[in-house]
């Protein structure tokens, strides 16, 4: 008893390759007010979409050391390229409950298509593992299913350029093939994407000559703590919480950025160098 309500106080933990990771941070903080939120941005090694699977796996179990070493209560991987290479083999054989983006996404799409053709737009990584793709076929095996890796949103979002007009003729180039497709859901697989809901919501119905529902993971993934919480018992009780947020390099860089994604006032960030005992 003792030690399941010092569980239940516990943070949350959650991790990403860098910053974007706080879209699906915020949407749990929103559906959990009481829980606290231990986050860390790998902010040293982002992006990890361009990196071969072995990396992001190497990668990834530092981060997630780094968590249970602060005794989080379980562990949100809120990078769709970590969730699509790794998910199974991130805690050592332990028992940590370990949630990705993946499933949840591919859920809420199907939740919200009308039966066509899914879109998946992702990191090079994210769309070579077919993770959305697989998800999907699970539960729908003949839904067609197109997946676009495009790169050069992550650095466009990290710049600020949501709206600006490079970004929209960069969508236009990368939803191309989708026209013709009858394509009625769109996925956005990255953590950086959902800012850039707007313009791609617009450039898609633009393509596809009609409404494309837009999904994010972050909602359905909130969704998904919840009840995990609510399974094990370990749902905190009502209180003030407490966030802490850490990145792995130059937090007095990146604090405005964070402040974006995370959809609130400039973040305080902490330091922590993950790799420091030698050998990244
Ligand atoms: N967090 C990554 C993802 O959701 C995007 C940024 C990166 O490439 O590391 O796939």
């Amino acid at each position: 008893m003792q030690h399941r309500s010092a569980s239940s106080e516990a943070p949350i933990g959650i991790f990403d390759s860098g910053l974007g990771g706080l879209t699906v941070a915020a949407a749990i903080a929103a559906a959990l007010p009481d829980e606290h939120l231990f986050y860390l941005g790998d902010t040293a090694r982002v992006p990890y979409g361009t990196r071969s699977p072995a990396t992001v796996v190497r990668y990834a179990r530092k981060n997630v050391a780094f968590l249970a070493s602060h005794g989080v209560k379980a562990v949100v991987v809120a990078c769709n390229t970590v969730s699509a290479h790794a998910l199974g083999g991130l805690t050592d054989g332990g028992t940590l409950p370990t949630l990705g983006v993946i499933r949840p996404g591919a859920r809420a799409a199907l939740a919200a298509s009308r039966g066509g053709p899914i879109a998946v737009l992702g990191t090079p990584g994210t769309v070579r593992s077919d993770a959305y793709l697989n998800a999907i076929h699970e539960v729908a095996p003949r839904r067609t299913v197109y997946q676009i890796a495009c790169p050069l949103f992550v650095p466009l979002v990290e710049e600020g350029w949501e709206r600006h007009p490079v970004t929209l003729q960069v969508a236009r180039e990368y939803l191309a093939p989708l026209a013709g497709s009858g394509v009625d859901t769109l996925i956005l697989g990255c953590t950086h994407y959902p800012l850039l809901r707007g313009v791609l919501e617009e450039v898609a119905a633009e393509i596809v000559g009609e409404h494309v529902a837009i999904v994010d993971s972050a909602t359905a993934v909130a969704a998904e703590v919840l009840e995990l919480l609510d399974r094990a018992g370990l749902r905190r009780a009502a209180g003030p919480a407490r966030h802490r947020f850490f990145v792995t390099d130059a937090p007095e860089r990146v604090g405005e950025v964070g402040s974006r994604f995370w959809g609130g006032p400039a973040l305080s960030l902490e330091h922590v160098d993950l790799f420091d005992e030698g050998g990244a």
